[in-house]
């Protein structure tokens, strides 16, 4: 299976600095790793002009509507038609600062994969429950509840991200080691929870990823791929990632 790294570039670039990311990235991207790029709505018709055709562009949140009265709030049905791949639901950005909880992105995974897109859900402990010996039941709560319920899920239509909050942005990695427990455990769940293919649903690991501590992780046995923040932004750096030097 090939590992997949996906950029999230958060509310950062404007249209020039896509288009120079892309002018590098297309003439060096090999394809060894599948690379997914999750960029502000509005620059998503620019990174779909703009990418080569085995990357896939996708958003960073959608509505649990399809349409409707909702101002302001970006479609799932919208991003679909215009030719949008996945997205990513449940980041811990819009667990705190947008009053997201694990039960309400339940409606959002569900609406995403109706509409026929991949829901990249973002799971991960604050540095206090983890220093309280709760991460892995914290992480199996945000699966079960966004979970729960949900009967067209499939291994093709979900991918699981883990994302330590205490590692994300901050220059602190989870060890190789403590991710894979994490990844090892998320396993576990989805196994128990989906026995039909449980174990095929693709598990990420995000916060401080860069070229020089990505193969590491990536050798895990749970690690099946990244999901990085600001080492996506550098062309270069992200093609590193992507295992082209
Ligand atoms: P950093 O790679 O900047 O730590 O961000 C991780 C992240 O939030 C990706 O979604």
């Amino acid at each position: 299976m090939n590992k997949l790294m996906i950029a999230n570039w958060k509310m950062n670039k404007n249209s020039h600095e896509v288009a120079a990311f892309f002018s590098l990235f297309n003439e060096k991207y090999s394809g060894k790793r599948d690379a997914w790029i999750a960029s502000q709505s509005l620059h998503f018709p620019l990174v779909e002009e703009l990418k080569t055709s085995t990357i896939k562009a996708g958003l960073q949140n959608c509505s649990e509507h399809t349409e409707g009265a909702y101002t302001g709030e970006v479609s799932s049905r919208a991003l679909k038609d215009m030719n949008g791949h996945f997205v990513l639901l449940g980041h811990s950005e819009r667990r705190q600062y947008f009053q997201e909880t694990s039960k309400n992105l339940n409606s959002k995974i569900r609406t995403a994969i109706q509409e026929g897109l991949v829901a990249v859900y973002c799971v991960g402990e604050t540095l206090k429950e983890r220093e309280s010996g709760q991460t892995l039941t914290i992480i199996e709560d945000q699966i079960h509840q966004a979970l729960n319920d949900q009967s067209k899920i499939n291994s093709e239509n979900l991918v699981i991200a883990y994302e330590p909050v205490w590692a994300i942005g901050t220059g602190k990695t989870a060890t190789p080691l403590m991710a894979q427990e994490v990844h090892a455990h998320i396993r576990k769940v989805l196994k128990t929870k989906f026995p039909a293919f449980g174990e095929k649903i693709k598990i990420l690991y995000g916060g401080s990823i860069k070229p020089d501590n990505v193969e590491e992780l990536l050798a895990q046995k749970d690690i099946d791929g990244g999901l990085v923040g600001g080492a996506s932004l550098k062309a270069s750096d992200f093609l590193a990632l992507c295992g082209d030097k």
